[in-house]
């Protein structure tokens, strides 16, 4: 018994991937992204997110089973994300899993999308999977979470330092919203700093106490890029962006700096985290943000000076996928953590 069926809703991905996990190995991986959908309102609108994952979740579905050359009979198990995430968006995902689970007599896996964005650093671009060593630390940054993990086994892992408000991605999304780039921003502050070389024309504030504990925040980095903007003279309180003052030049430097910036606090904050905890053979970087490639040569850098592996999963995993709720499920069928058809759901 070794093919899971996984599926993901928790925000705008609709997502469907299945895992032959005695092989180890992913068999198809489908996402439909709602980007489009929601990049006029320039950020996620929830109620927009549940429709049109109903609409394409049987589509998505159907893709993965096809590619992996499996039908619902030669699937073993159905993994579903139940939370965190917006809760109509999960409630897809739970209500289609749950009647595939009815209908075709199959166990159910609850997973839980963070712990699944932690495993992704498993994913391989080729579909193989790979042994990331224990005890390792994971540094989960995007739209909605940004966190580093102790990751003591598959499924044992903890908190050891979080946001105190906003998310890197949402700081990346929103100041890229203030300087007139649209939604989602991060990839787009990247091209950006990338025409200026990443340098730090602006020196924003880095945080108090940096060297404190693992916690992070971005709020207050926000603020000062906004006010920054408005000193600038090109940015209004009221009325947005000021065109004639915010040329691209204004934008790529904004966009380096900030960029710098987050770069030099994830660097500090991974020092110190070696420092806490020197028996740690590995480091992970996942999540959306992890797609950035200037951030990924920091960290890689602060490894390689730590003698510690680094590991970051291909873009296409470190963003919303299912095949990291897959991954998950394969674990937890080994160790018989199925969940009770009732499924304790947004637990
Ligand atoms: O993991 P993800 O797909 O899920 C959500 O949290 O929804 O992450 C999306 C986030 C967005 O904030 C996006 O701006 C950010 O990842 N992101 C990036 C890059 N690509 C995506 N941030 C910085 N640099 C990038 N290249």
């Amino acid at each position: 018994m070794c093919i899971i069926l996984g599926i993901e809703t928790s925000c705008d991905e609709t997502a469907a991937a299945v895992y032959d996990f005695k092989n180890r190995r992913l068999l198809s991986n489908e996402v439909f992204s709602q980007i489009k959908l929601h990049e006029i309102y320039g950020g996620v609108v929830p109620e927009i997110a549940s429709r049109s994952h109903l609409e394409k979740i049987d589509i998505i579905i159907q893709q993965a089973l096809n590619k992996s050359n499996k039908n619902l009979e030669k699937i073993d198990y159905i993994a579903v994300t139940t939370t965190p995430g917006l809760v109509g968006s999960l409630l897809i995902g739970i209500c289609f899993a749950k009647a595939l689970v009815y209908a075709k007599n199959k166990k159910i896996i609850a997973v839980n999308h963070l712990e699944g964005h932690v495993f992704s650093s498993c994913l391989k671009d080729d579909f193989s999977t790979i042994n990331v060593e224990f005890p390792h630390i994971s540094l989960l940054v995007s739209g909605g979470n940004s966190a580093f993990y102790l990751v003591d086994d598959f499924g044992k892992y903890k908190v050891i330092g979080q946001t105190l408000d906003d998310a890197a991605g949402e700081a990346f999304d929103k100041i890229a919203k203030i300087i007139g780039f649209g939604y989602p921003g991060g990839a787009k502050i990247e091209q950006a700093a990338a025409e200026v070389g990443f340098k730090d024309f602006f020196h924003y504030p880095r945080l108090k106490n940096i060297n404190k504990d693992l916690n992070l925040s971005f709020s207050g980095l926000k603020t000062a890029v906004l006010y920054d903007l408005v000193k600038r003279n090109a940015y209004n309180l009221q009325d947005g962006p000021v065109w004639e003052n915010l040329t691209m030049e204004l934008q790529n430097k904004v966009s380096s700096s900030l960029l710098v910036c987050i770069g030099d606090i994830f660097e500090t904050k991974l020092k110190l985290a070696f420092k806490l905890y020197p028996g740690v053979k590995a480091f992970t970087f996942v999540g959306g943000v992890a797609c950035n490639k200037y951030l990924v040569k920091r960290l890689q850098g602060i490894c390689q000076k730590y003698n510690k592996r680094f590991i970051s999963p291909p873009c296409k995993f470190c963003g919303d996928n299912a095949a990291m709720i897959a991954f998950v499920a394969g674990y937890k069928s080994y160790k018989n953590e199925f969940s009770p058809l009732t499924l304790d759901v947004l637990k």
